[in-house]
């Protein structure tokens, strides 16, 4: 019935479903960023892949969403940072859908703590999870997809916006600015891009000390965060023909820095 539908609306109303038969994977998509990139690929006709790590009751009310847009998703527990899961879900994928057309590397942790106090093991947890996830992900995305795109999600953290309390954060999405370029380069039927967020609505920074939330404010030309949609529609961009010609790029999607 939802299919019949979204086939009316798509033949009569012209709705642009530029996704349409395609399948997206995203990672960490049960909440935040990665929630809102999934519904916007969804809304355009993608099947998605919906990855978690711990958060399956939020993954599974996504999914919800998403199968009342009339495409077929899936609820995939792995942690990117071990290769043995991530193997495991890209059997999955194949064995579901047998395609993959669109890889959001979005999945991603902070743990804030000054240098004095960061132990080695946070550092390397920081690490493990937001670089070596994003190669993790990439490489074996790369044995699965023929072409179609790789988007990584950075952050402006990678270039002038550097706190001292984040050092393993900063250097993280730095690295993957390094990788997508280098990542172009090794899979020329890939367009791989990075876009690089600054600071964006999503549940860790709404509960942040209104005094550093003004503060913050206060660097940014526009005067405010960003929405999690003012990102997901830079991916649904990326992801698109619209993007042909964007390769080994990062787009900042941050209201511009003072
Ligand atoms: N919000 C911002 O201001 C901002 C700014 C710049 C860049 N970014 C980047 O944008 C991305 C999303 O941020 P967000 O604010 O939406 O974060 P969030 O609300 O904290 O959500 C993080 C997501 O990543 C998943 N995740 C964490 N570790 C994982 C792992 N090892 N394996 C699989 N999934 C894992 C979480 O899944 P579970 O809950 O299931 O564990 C969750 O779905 C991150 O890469 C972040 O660095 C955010």
């Amino acid at each position: 019935m939802l299919a019949f539908f979204f086939f009316i609306l798509y033949n009569l109303v012209g709705v642009d479903f530029m996704f349409k038969g395609e399948v997206a994977l995203v990672t960490g998509a049960s909440r935040g960023i990665g929630r809102s990139i999934v519904i916007e690929l969804a809304k355009l006709g993608c099947n998605v892949v919906i990855n978690y790590n711990h958060s399956k009751d939020s993954a599974l009310n996504v999914l919800d969403e998403v199968n009342k847009l009339g495409v077929e998703g899936i609820v995939v527990k792995a942690d990117i940072s071990k290769e043995n899961e991530v193997k495991e879900m890209f059997q999955i994928i194949k064995s579901k859908f047998n395609r993959l057309d669109i890889v959001v590397n979005n999945a991603g942790i902070a743990i804030d703590n000054y240098l004095e106090n960061k132990s080695v093991d946070e550092f390397r947890k920081v690490i493990d999870t937001n670089l070596v996830g994003t190669f993790i992900v990439s490489k074996y995305a790369s044995k699965y997809m023929h072409k179609g795109s790789i988007i990584n999600i950075a952050s402006n953290n990678a270039y002038e916006c550097h706190e001292l309390f984040s050092m393993d954060y900063d250097a993280s999405k730095a690295g993957i600015i390094s990788l997508t370029r280098n990542l172009a380069s090794s899979l020329p039927n890939i367009r791989v891009n990075a876009i690089a967020p600054g600071w964006i609505n999503t549940d860790p920074v709404k509960s942040m000390n209104p005094d550093i939330i003004k503060d913050e404010k206060d660097k940014i030309i526009m005067n405010r965060f960003g929405e999690p949609l003012e990102v997901a529609s830079v991916v649904c961009f990326l992801a698109s023909d619209k993007a042909s010609y964007i390769n080994g790029s990062v787009i900042r999607v941050d209201g511009g820095i003072k």
